[in-house]
């Protein structure tokens, strides 16, 4: 299988069966974000304890990019601490897609990694 096929099948993938899609009624965190290119918005929530994620769940509409992007982050983040949520690099986020992604379509690809980096700061 090349690259560019198990990076189109990945994100596919996640997108058809998004994991950790739904809400959190009790989160302890609750941060939107949009894509101000499209309008595409994503909602995360977060159970917080003793500075661990310990539940994350998203709801939300956009592109197969954006929510693959934001199921692999919310696997990624889950029972990590918060402190080092901030060391997650846009970089790493296309690894975990699988692979580049054109330009035109980072901002899809960081819509769920803006979401990250403001845990932090309202947590
Ligand atoms: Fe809207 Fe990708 S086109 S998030």
């Amino acid at each position: 299988m090349t690259n560019d096929l198990y990076y189109r099948e990945r994100i596919l993938e996640h997108w058809q069966n998004p994991q950790n899609f739904g809400v959190i009624s009790d989160a302890d965190l609750v941060i939107d974000q949009v894509n101000p290119l499209c309008g595409d918005e994503v909602t995360f929530y977060f159970k917080i304890n003793s500075g661990k994620i310990k539940d994350v769940a998203f709801s939300g509409s956009g592109c197969a990019i954006s929510i693959a992007s934001a199921s692999i982050l919310s696997e990624n983040i889950r029972n990590k601490k918060v402190s080092t949520l901030c060391r997650i690099t846009g970089e790493d986020v296309l690894k975990l897609l699988g692979g580049p992604v054109a330009p035109a379509r980072l901002k899809c690809a960081f819509l769920a990694l803006e979401v990250i980096r403001r845990i932090n700061g309202n947590s």
